[in-house]
């Protein structure tokens, strides 16, 4: 073992995770075993799977050899396993008839369905359905969203560049301004944390004035759908009382803000259109024939949040991720400090008192860990 392996904290929020890092040969063969075990409703397999992919992203190199996993804390019998295999035989046999199998492929493309989720895709599967056309062949009962997710499919399956992003970004503070001058915009999820494509684009609004982001929302979509610019929405009321969910329910991993899961029409210019295709600044009328829509726009999912002013802190700290990142936070407050993290608040069941913040930092702070960046931040 090396010294820098020693260094390796057990929880994610105690570490930095660059976006890039050097065990992506280890890391993604035991993620394909995490994602399983949610195909599986096995959420404590998945998660320890996660975790052991995760201390290896914080790794400064590539692990050449068992002897460098020594003292690395998250690595439980069966991930060693596994990563032995890899390390011997170039792959894992349990990760390669994972990644083939049936139920494994039909899993990804069902759950891949926007509004999908295990349960649904699993009573699917067990019916003999393995993809969305055979949702439509079959004449499958969808709810709004989930005929959406058929819809647009294939433009939701291709990745959101952080160009895309940008455009959709100003898009979103123009609905904003247009409807409440003054608020504040905040890219969040992945982006924030640097990555350079996503599966959707994440914003948290909210204004200084605590009170006037109070049913911003359909404002924001009316405004948005009078331009054409929305394909669905679906808005969510804030729900979130303190008296009520506060220290009860803090830990709890769904946040009560008003919020919309949406669907944009982002309008392809030729810049991107020429990128996407890799033709030439002349060629990009010709470039359109390579599509199999030549429509000039594209579906993208955007995720909307409106947090009081109060609570955008916790709010920005909740929506940045990873998801990792998140779920070892709140498990680090509820297992090393007896406080309750959430979206919303943070709370100390010893002094049963709400910790209030303005930033992350603070936050970090009182919970007796260093500041890690959001670019850090992906476990
Ligand atoms: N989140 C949440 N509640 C949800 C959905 C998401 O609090 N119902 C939070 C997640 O914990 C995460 C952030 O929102 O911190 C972004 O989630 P998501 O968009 O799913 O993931 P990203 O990290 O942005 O990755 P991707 O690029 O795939 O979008
Ligand atoms: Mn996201
Ligand atoms: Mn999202
Ligand atoms: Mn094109």
């Amino acid at each position: 073992g090396d010294a820098t392996a020693m260094l390796i904290k057990s929880y994610a929020c105690q570490r930095r995770t660059p976006l890039k890092h050097h065990n992506s040969f280890l890391t993604e063969a035991l993620e394909i075993l995490a994602q399983n075990a949610e195909y599986n409703d096995n959420e404590g397999r998945s998660v320890a799977f996660r975790r052991a992919a995760s201390v290896l992203k914080a790794l400064p190199r590539r692990v050449r050899s068992m002897e460098d996993l020594r003292c690395l804390p998250c690595l439980g019998d069966h991930s060693q396993r596994v990563i032995k295999e890899i390390l011997e035989d170039g792959s894992s046999r349990e990760v390669e008839s994972t990644r083939q199998s049936e139920q494994y492929q039909a899993m990804k493309a069902l759950t891949g369905i926007f509004g999908v989720g295990v349960r649904t895709a699993d009573r699917w599967f067990r019916e003999g359905l393995r993809s969305p056309d055979d949702l439509i062949r079959t004449g499958q009962q969808l709810n709004r969203e989930q005929q959406a997710g058929v819809q647009y499919y294939d433009d939701l399956q291709k990745p959101v560049t952080k160009a895309e992003a940008d455009v959709i970004s100003d898009v979103v503070e123009k609905a904003v301004h247009a409807v409440l001058p003054g608020a504040e915009i905040q890219l969040m999820g992945g982006f924030r944390r640097g990555k350079e494509v996503g599966h959707d684009v994440d914003f948290l609004i909210t204004h200084p004035e605590e009170g006037k982001e109070e049913r911003l929302m359909p404002k924001i979509t009316n405004w948005l759908e009078e331009q054409g610019l929305l394909l669905y929405q679906k808005t969510t009321r804030n729900s979130y009382l303190e008296k009520m969910d506060g220290p009860a329910r803090a830990s709890s991993n769904m946040d009560r803000f008003e919020r919309c899961f949406s669907i944009f029409k982002l309008q392809e210019s030729a810049a991107s259109c020429k990128s996407n295709c890799s033709a030439s600044a002349e060629d990009v009328s010709a470039a359109h024939e390579h599509h199999s829509e030549a429509s000039g726009w594209r579906a993208v999912r955007v995720d909307l949040v409106v947090s009081p002013y109060s609570q955008f802190a916790f709010a920005t700290l909740g929506w940045t991720g990873s998801k990792l990142f998140e779920r070892e936070l709140r498990r680090w407050a509820g297992q090393e400090k007896h406080m309750s993290l959430s979206s919303h608040a943070l709370y100390d069941n010893k002094q049963n008192l709400y910790l209030r913040a303005k930033t992350e930092e603070e936050i970090f702070a009182y919970l007796g860990l260093e500041y890690i960046p959001p670019s850090e931040r992906n476990a």
